[in-house]
């Protein structure tokens, strides 16, 4: 993947930001319908699919293994399954680009069918670590051969019939929980998947939706108890997928900073397992109103109408780390500009995400001229109480689209203008961020 060339962009102050916009379909959502689609038996149709470079490869992947899926001129994409239990051994290696959602899910679908696939990745992926998703497949009777720190590439070979586990999650990650949850639709039995933490719970919504037998229990101490009995039948779907929160979040706090912005974003996915970020700006003074809320494919959904706010520093909440993991590169740069000291803990997933976010966050917001201090779990930030930072720097992407997304929103509140070295990664989620924020008024070159 990432076929495209480095692109530098240059991010200047910005006029108030207006107007109405609609960010492209969840990513998370996007995946799952089309991993499900393609193991239900028949048609199945999705509108609204995002059709960034993560989603692609896992569209590549499951017509690798078997499924055929098209995309119609009227932008609905229709999937023909080959039904769980009948994907079929893929000829090369599965490309899965930058797309860690990709590799984990589908290692687990491949984990209980007697297949064999190798899964290989850009140098972001490269790094990331697969061990969370080895260790419960390998209980599971899948063989894996990885590179050194259980890395990638690595090859699976998948066995049929697996055997069914009930796991406890190390880490509060969505990812692992949806690997184990997959590989036990084609188990015999139930399988089960212990969650101390909630995390985003697209997986278990869309397999009831496919007709999966699931159930969520809450054990004394809270935790959620997902079980799935396996060798299930999915009938095929209809599925609108709504737009991304995650998205949704560039416009949302570029217009909470940018004085005089108004701008409503249409169409947002707004989940409580995904929205946090909405509440902790509002904590922060961010004017910030749901409208039109409405269900759409099982998911909450609404408008978000957001005003430019004066922001002031907080002690992000701790409990709802998971409901925003991919929101806090955005939100630093919120707390950038508010007034006062933001403290934001419990963060050690972020540095296993497309780069390490804790550190890349810190050293680029400093070099735009932020005050920020680098814990191992987290940052401080003090705030410019809404003043422009100095900017004046380039960034480097490091091949992590929400970085780059997040300093393309500091430079629209820098005195001088901040340059991303490499705004190609942005086309994995958001493939149109720099024309929906141009359309909002802001200065791009
Ligand atoms: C995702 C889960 C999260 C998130 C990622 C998408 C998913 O990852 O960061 O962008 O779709 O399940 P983890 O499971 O590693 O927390």
């Amino acid at each position: 993947m990432h076929a495209s060339l480095p692109q530098s962009a240059s991010f200047s102050a910005s006029g108030p930001l207006n107007g109405q916009a609609a960010v492209p379909g969840d990513k998370s959502i996007s995946h799952r319908a089309l991993m499900l689609s393609a193991l239900a038996v028949g048609e199945s149709r999705v509108e609204g699919l995002l059709t960034g470079e993560d989603v692609l490869a896992t569209a590549a992947a499951m017509r690798a293994m078997g499924a055929t899926i098209e995309r119609g001129e009227d932008d609905v994409w229709r999937i023909y399954g080959v039904g769980v239990g009948g994907l079929l051994q893929p000829e090369t290696a599965l490309d899965m680009g930058n797309s860690g959602t990709s590799t984990r899910l589908l290692m687990g679908l491949v984990a209980s069918h007697p297949i064999t696939a190798t899964f290989t990745g850009d140098a972001s992926l490269s790094k990331r670590p697969m061990n969370r998703v080895i260790e419960p497949l390998s209980l599971m009777g899948a063989d894996v051969t990885a590179s050194p720190g259980g890395r990638l590439p690595l090859m699976l070979r998948g066995i049929s019939p697996a055997v069914p586990i009930g796991y406890r999650l190390p880490v509060a990650s969505a990812q692992v929980k949806s690997a184990v949850l997959l590989a036990g639709l084609n188990t015999p039995g139930i399988t089960r998947v212990i969650e101390p933490v909630a995390t985003r719970d697209h997986s278990e919504r869309m397999l009831k939706g496919f007709g999966a037998e699931l159930s969520v229990e809450q054990d004394a101490d809270g935790a959620r108890i997902i079980s799935i009995r396996g060798e299930a039948e999915l009938r095929p779907q209809h599925i609108v997928v709504p737009g991304d929160p995650s998205s949704a979040a560039f416009p949302v706090v570029a217009a909470l900073l940018v004085p005089g912005s108004e701008v409503t974003v249409t169409n947002v996915g707004l989940n409580p397992t995904r929205a946090a970020l909405f509440d902790v700006l509002r904590m922060m003074g961010g004017d910030i109103a749901f409208i039109n809320a409405r269900e759409v494919g099982g998911e909450p959904v609404a408008d978000i109408v957001v005003r430019y706010s004066s922001l002031k520093g907080i002690e992000t909440p701790v409990e709802t780390v998971a409901a925003m993991v991919d929101e806090y590169p955005i939100l630093f740069v919120a707390a950038a500009l508010a007034e006062g000291r933001t403290v934001a803990r419990g963060l050690e997933e972020l540095r296993v995400k497309e780069s390490d976010r804790i550190a890349v966050m810190a050293e680029g917001l400093r070099a735009i001229g932020a005050r920020v201090e680098e814990l191992e779990d987290g940052l401080i930030i003090d705030g410019t109480g809404g003043d422009r930072l100095p900017g004046g720097a380039t960034i480097a992407a490091r091949l992590d689209h929400r970085i780059a997304m997040s300093f393309a929103v500091a430079g629209l509140v820098s005195k001088a203008p901040v340059v991303i070295d490499d705004m190609s990664p942005v086309a994995t989620s958001f493939p149109v961020f720099a024309a929906l924020m141009t359309g909002l008024g802001a200065e791009i070159a």
